[in-house]
């Protein structure tokens, strides 16, 4: 049954509204752009075939698509002419049996449950075309649904419709399942709407029904139907996105001080008993073990912590981190590419970056690794029980030995050895009568 799926995405369109440079598919919510939401979700129905349909000088939204989780064929729509153009630029690649799911570049919230609900209605009723409608609290834009005794009859678009048709019509989520066989004649039936010089998908309701085709609609979820074609639609979407994710995350065990405050990535992992504070942000590639805590105005991306570990508050951990079991990371500390192992601590104002810290290892205040000299960068090592003191410079490649102290305010420009105490810094000088001679000039200036 799965195995005779194909599954069209439509992106060819310019996103005007969107008013940025970028293609309106590559706009991102929850860490994710657009379009990689809807293969992912695709993704999920196992379908023999995916077809996007793009326009030429897309090459970026190519990019996006060889990167996503689904072999997918490219199918050029030029010039974009139409959702129902759209679905006749990806003709060629479509079989003639089996069933056609038409899905939105831009209606990244539709899951693959309310899919497989309208793939089997389709089914259930051997129709022609399944529509997926919503009622979302703001309808302006969306086609309408128009139902006649012996079902759905026409999909209406917003401009063409009637008063009472946009007051009480059900919105048109844009998302359709079709019956592959019947999908060729209906797509040669389209005329070209003068109006706006496009060629609707939604007409082929309309067609279907003057061949006693039968269409249905299936009612879903409206957050799972908005379409985004503005920068207000698209923080819209973001919104409940990131409401979507909380309450997975709750569902888990997770808690939120606030967690309106918080904003998750689409492949966050929060294990059961994390304790997420006010103001975090948490980027693509987090996986935050049990009980672990992130406390207030954190920014994580890119990193795997360990279980019981403390984040914050007022951190930022970058890419290809891993920080240890127990392990406390405290405020304004920066990590980058570094694994922290467990139980150590970089508690106030580091940059560890390119480096190992070992086990119970201590990071003072204000000390950094120099993991760059201007061409490359450079590790650095730092043992297990090894203490950094405050304000040390660690100039990579460096390592410090297990057990080793690195005093305060040292530079360190070479390895130090095990269980060595290195001091690398000018010697202090102390002139007795010094400061009553500064004093005694500025007097003789005045
Ligand atoms: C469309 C529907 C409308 C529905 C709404 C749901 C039509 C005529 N209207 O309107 O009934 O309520 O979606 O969000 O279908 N696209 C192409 N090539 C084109 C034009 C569009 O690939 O020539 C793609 C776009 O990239 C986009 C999708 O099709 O991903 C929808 O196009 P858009 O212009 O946003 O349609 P709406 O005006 O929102
Ligand atoms: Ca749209």
């Amino acid at each position: 049954m799965a195995s005779s799926l194909s599954v069209v995405v439509l992106a060819a369109g310019k996103g005007t509204r969107m008013k940025t440079a970028r293609a309106k598919v590559l706009h991102s919510l929850a860490g994710r752009s657009m379009i990689g939401h809807v293969l992912a979700t695709a993704a999920a129905l196992d379908p023999v075939r995916t077809i996007v349909v793009l326009a030429n000088e897309m090459q970026a939204v190519e990019a996006e698509v060889a990167r996503g989780p689904i072999a997918a064929r490219i199918a050029i729509q030029e010039p974009a002419l139409g959702t129902g153009h759209a679905l006749m630029a990806a003709r060629q690649d479509l079989p003639d049996s089996g069933e056609v799911l038409v899905v939105y570049g831009d209606t990244p919230l539709v899951t693959a449950a309310t899919l497989r609900e309208l793939l089997e209605a389709r089914r259930r009723a051997d129709a022609a075309v399944a529509v997926l409608g919503m009622r979302p609290p703001d309808p302006s834009g969306y086609g309408r649904l128009a139902h006649d005794a012996d079902g759905l009859a026409a999909i209406v678009e917003e401009r063409h419709a009637d008063e009472t048709l946009k007051r009480e019509g059900v919105c048109n989520a844009g998302i359709m399942a079709l019956d592959a066989a019947r999908t060729g004649p209906l797509l040669d039936a389209l005329e070209l709407r003068e109006a706006k010089n496009e060629y609707y998908l939604t007409d082929i309701v309309m067609h279907a029904r003057a061949r006693s085709w039968p269409c249905v609609a299936v009612e879903g979820p409206w957050i799972e139907g908005i379409g985004i074609n503005s920068q207000g639609q698209l923080a819209d979407a973001e919104a409940l996105m990131q409401v979507r994710l909380r309450a997975a995350a709750m569902g888990n065990g997770v808690t939120f001080t606030a967690p309106e405050t918080a904003f998750l990535s689409v492949d966050t992992e929060l294990a059961e008993g994390v304790e997420i504070g006010p103001y975090v942000v948490l980027g693509p590639g987090v996986e935050v073990a049990e009980r672990a805590q992130i406390l207030p105005f954190c920014h994580l991306e890119g990193v795997r912590i360990g279980p019981g570990a403390r984040i914050g508050p007022f951190a930022r951990i970058r890419p290809q981190s891993t920080i240890g079991e127990s392990a406390h990371i405290g405020n304004f500390v920066e990590i980058k590419n570094a694994t922290v192992e467990p139980g150590a601590k970089a508690n106030h104002l580091a940059y560890v970056g390119d480096a190992r810290v070992g086990t119970k290892a201590n990071v003072g205040a204000g000390a950094i690794t120099c993991n760059y000299d201007g061409f490359a960068k450079h590790r650095t090592e730092i043992g297990a029980g090894a203490f950094i003191g405050s304000n040390a410079v660690l100039i990579a490649p460096v390592a410090v030995g297990d057990g080793a102290y690195v005093a305060a305010g040292s530079t360190i420009n070479r390895d130090v050895p095990p269980g060595s105490l290195s001091i690398g810094r000018g010697r202090q000088t102390d002139i007795p009568d010094g400061a009553a001679r500064i004093h005694a000039k500025k007097k003789s200036a005045e």
